[in-house]
C-alpha cells in the first residue's frame, strides 16, 4: 500500500516558515561546513609541546561541527525546502576568516580555531535573534548549536587562557 502526503513538509508548517528556517539556518550550515574543513586544517598542522590535547580537542571541534551542521541542515529539509551546501558555495559564502596554510605552533592552531568558532557564532546568533518570531523549533535548533560551540570554544580557549 501507498500511503500518500499532500506536502513533502509538515502539514502545520506555512511556506513563510520554512523560507525563513531556510533564510537563517542556511548561513549555519555553510558556516558549520567551513569549520569542518579548516579544523581539519588546524588539526592536521598543530605542532609543539601541547600537540597531543589540542590535536584531540581539535577533532572534537570537527565532529561536533559536521553533527551541527547535519541538524540545521535537517531542519531545512524537513521543512520542504533544499540548501545549497555545494563546496563551491560554501567556499564563497562562508564568514570565516581565511586559514593560514602550512604548520603552526599550537598556541596558533587554538588561536585560529576559537576564531573560525567566533565568526561562526555571529552567523548563529543572527539565526537564533531572526527565528524567534517565525519559528520557535527552528530558533532551538540554533540555540543548541550556540551553546555547542560556546563549550567547545571554551575547551579549546582553555589551552591559551591565563
Ligand atoms: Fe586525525
Amino acid at each position: 500500500m501507498t500511503v500518500q502526503t499532500a506536502t513533502p513538509s509538515d502539514l502545520s508548517t506555512t511556506p513563510e516558515v520554512a523560507a525563513g528556517a531556510a533564510q537563517f539556518l542556511t548561513p549555519v550550515v555553510i558556516d558549520l561546513e567551513a569549520l569542518v574543513v579548516n579544523g581539519k586544517q588546524a588539526h592536521w598542522h598543530v605542532r609543539g609541546g601541547s600537540f597531543a590535547g589540542v590535536h584531540e580537542q581539535l577533532d572534537q571541534v570537527v565532529a561536533h561541527a559536521q553533527d551541527y551542521a547535519d541538524t540545521a541542515a535537517e531542519r531545512i529539509v524537513a521543512l520542504g525546502l533544499p540548501l545549497d551546501s555545494r563546496i563551491a558555495t560554501v567556499a564563497a559564502q562562508n564568514s570565516l576568516p581565511e586559514m593560514p596554510a602550512g604548520f603552526h605552533q599550537w598556541q596558533e592552531s587554538v588561536a585560529q580555531i576559537v576564531n573560525q568558532i567566533d565568526a561562526a557564532l555571529v552567523t548563529v546568533r543572527t539565526a537564533v535573534s531572526g527565528l524567534d518570531e517565525l519559528d520557535l523549533s527552528s530558533q532551538d535548533v540554533a540555540i543548541e548549536i550556540e551553546r555547542g560551540l560556546v563549550k567547545d570554544r571554551w575547551l579549546l580557549q582553555a589551552h591559551i587562557a591565563h
